[in-house]
């Protein structure tokens, strides 16, 4: 028995040390602006790092990142400068509250379909070192889709889509999903109904959206959750400071903490049979 323990303890040893370890990479998307993403993406990463995870937030809003200013911080360094000073990726990583490190966008580079060769290759093995770092790696993407935007979302483990209930912010994401899923069928898609003016609303909000979704675009999608309409989002904001360190027992706080639980009983493992997926599908879309 005894043996028996060992031998299975040391199998466990000898496949860690083959598959390295690598973040999930998950995408933050909406098709409408100004819905909650940045936000969401700030307060849902403090909350898995109170989870214990480690995180990266990657704010790839180039031009319109605003991650650092959420936490009244300012970059020293940003992605634009990773490729101008060809700055390893430790360089690059700054720290904010209770341990979270995030990249920020900065501004200048507007196409990375215009970087050289060399460039590229020095941004794919700098990520391939970034997801041994973390367990989570977020994108906080800018709104609607670019090409580029596309491919980053496309390589992605699983996007997360942040709507609120107007109509307009619906439809939009729709077509962002649609627009996913029409390149790549098999992406996890995650939605959270973000400023609900009621749970009652949200819980029909979310329902009746994924109803659509699934009816329409054939695709299994899976509700993460409500956030309310919450005055202290906005307070917070003002203050610079992200709502779940601001006042934790908001409803917007409770909220993310109950997605964030959730998330973690519930979400998949990422088969990793072949390694730095991320990489190797954004140099393939790339490179097509
Ligand atoms: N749950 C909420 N309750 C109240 N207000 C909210 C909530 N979520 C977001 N907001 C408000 O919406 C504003 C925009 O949020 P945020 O910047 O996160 O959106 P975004 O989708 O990242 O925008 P962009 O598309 O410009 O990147 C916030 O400054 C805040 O005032
Ligand atoms: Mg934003």
């Amino acid at each position: 028995m005894m043996a028996n323990d060992q031998a299975a303890g040391l199998r466990r040893k000898i496949n860690s040390m083959k598959t390295p370890k690598e973040a999930k990479t998950i995408s933050i998307i909406s098709g409408k602006g100004g819905v909650g993403k940045s936000n969401f993406a700030l307060n849902f990463s403090l909350q898995l790092i109170k989870n214990e995870k480690k995180v990266l937030l990657f704010d790839l809003d180039v031009g319109m990142g605003n991650i650092d200013i959420l936490m009244g911080l300012r970059a020293k360094k940003t992605i634009i400068d990773m490729f101008d000073e060809r700055l390893s990726v430790h360089d690059i990583i700054e720290t904010g509250p209770i341990g979270l490190s995030y990249i920020a966008a900065g501004s200048g580079m507007t196409n990375f379909f215009k970087l050289n060769g060399e460039d590229k290759t020095h941004f794919y093995e700098q990520y391939k070192e970034l997801v041994q770092m973390y367990d989570y790696i977020l994108f906080d993407m800018g709104a609607g889709v670019t090409e580029e935007g596309l491919y980053f979302i496309l390589s992605s483990d699983e996007c997360i889509v942040i709507t609120n209930p107007e109509p307009t912010s619906l439809t939009d994401a729709y077509g962002m999903i649609k627009h996913v899923i029409n390149n790549q069928s098999s992406m996890p898609v995650y939605i959270v109904m973000n400023r609900a003016a009621s749970h009652r609303e949200g819980v029909k909000s979310l329902q009746g959206f994924t109803g659509v979704v699934t009816k329409f675009l054939d695709v299994q999608i899976n509700s993460m959750g409500i956030i309310p309409d919450d005055k202290v989002v906005t307070q917070a904001v003002i203050r610079q400071v992200p709502y779940v360190l601001y006042n934790e027992k908001s409803k917007a706080a409770k909220a993310i903490k109950e997605i964030a639980d959730n998330y973690l009983v519930n979400s998949n493992e990422v088969d990793r049979s072949s390694p730095f997926s991320f990489v190797r599908k954004l140099k393939q879309l790339i490179e097509r």
